[in-house]
């Protein structure tokens, strides 16, 4: 244990069972119904995949999808440029380390509940400049541009993140549609809250750790957008919180499929009829896992607010006042950046 930084040692109740016992995973859906249809405009052919995700949605908060259309060929190479650039030595991963005036770029001092992440991180803008607002004032209506900040090595990492981006965008707005259809919404319902997206997507390292049984590669926590698209390597170690008992339940690497999952804006528009759900990632001692979220989030100022349609005044009042979600993810940034961002623990 003594090789683990104590920034790093979780508190006895979140600490991971690493003899895991088989249990029932998440839902698999195929979205091959899709492909044959070009759009989702048709709900008859895609009724029952529409049904496949409220339920997920309502019983996980968490789905698989295979059959999903995204080119293997550019997820493979945005992963093969994602370890190029995490294999060299911090001092080269620290060039381009985030600043204050950007939140793009490489970080490797990320708290989770206060607890430090075993991890490393590069973040970047899905629509560059990202339109941030340029103060918390509420009466301050002054936008700010985030760009991002690309290594010199590899070089094929830029382009490589580009074209992945512009695959896995479809397939976001894609199943933002199927959740919208699944609320009994248009499919196209949620489209105008991603012109001026603030979407992110981040290459997450989780280098192996000597002591797998004290740390997180990420600690408990719920997303705080829309939706997530994660893509994770063969290694394994994302875990999801069981919604019916509390249990923590291993998400199994599943050649080419996605894990999707609810994030907080979206229980905030459904009035909780889709819950964001905690998830946390466990680590190995000999190997390193490489995992690819793709944040969707909507422009920032988006007021966040659940849906006219889902709420009603007498049966269903509104759950949530609205916020701005410019500001939330502003304050949110900053305060993690300002907080850690002095230390510089290595890895
Ligand atoms: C995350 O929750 O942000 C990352 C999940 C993963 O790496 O599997
Ligand atoms: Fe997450």
């Amino acid at each position: 244990m003594g090789e683990v930084d104590p920034a790093f040692i979780q508190d006895p109740e979140h600490r991971p069972k690493l003899s895991v016992t088989e249990a029932e995973g998440i839902p698999l859906i195929d979205l091959s119904p899709l492909n044959s249809s070009d759009n989702i405009s048709d709900p008859k052919a895609i009724e029952g995949v529409v049904r496949e995700i409220g339920n997920a949605c309502k019983e996980w908060g968490f789905f698989q999808v295979i059959n999903h259309g995204v080119l293997l060929d550019k997820h493979k190479k945005i992963e093969a440029a994602a370890r190029k650039f995490f294999a060299q030595p911090l001092e080269e991963k620290r060039k381009i380390t985030r600043d204050e005036n950007s939140l793009f770029g490489y970080y490797d001092t990320e708290h989770t509940k206060n607890v430090r992440d075993w991890k490393e991180v590069f973040d970047f803008a899905v629509e560059e400049p990202m339109l941030m607002p340029a103060s918390l004032d509420p009466e301050n209506k002054e936008e700010t541009k985030w760009t991002n900040r690309w290594p010199e090595y590899p070089p094929e990492l830029r382009v490589a993140c580009e074209e992945y981006t512009e695959e896995v965008e479809k397939l976001a707005l894609k199943l933002m549609g199927l959740i919208a259809l699944s609320l009994g919404l248009t499919a196209d319902r949620f489209n105008s809250y991603f012109k001026d997206q603030t979407s992110f997507i981040r290459l997450n390292y989780y280098p192996p750790c000597p002591s797998p049984q004290l740390a997180l590669g990420i600690g408990r926590h719920k997303d705080s957008g829309a939706l997530t698209v994660l893509a994770q390597d063969e290694v394994g170690g994302l875990e999801v919180k069981r919604k019916r008992d509390g249990e923590w339940i291993q998400v199994k690497p599943t050649p080419n499929a996605y894990i999707i999952n609810v994030g907080d804006i979206i229980q905030v528009w459904s009035n909780d009829r889709y819950e964001s759900v905690e998830h946390r990632v466990l680590l190995n001692s000999e190997k390193g896992r490489f995992s690819i979220p793709y944040f969707v989030n909507p422009a920032h100022y988006t007021l966040v607010q659940p849906l006219e349609e889902l709420t009603h005044e007498q049966e269903d009042p509104a759950k949530y006042k609205p916020y701005s979600w410019g500001k939330f993810l502003n304050h949110r940034k900053l305060s993690n950046f300002k907080k850690h961002n002095a230390e510089n623990i290595q890895l």
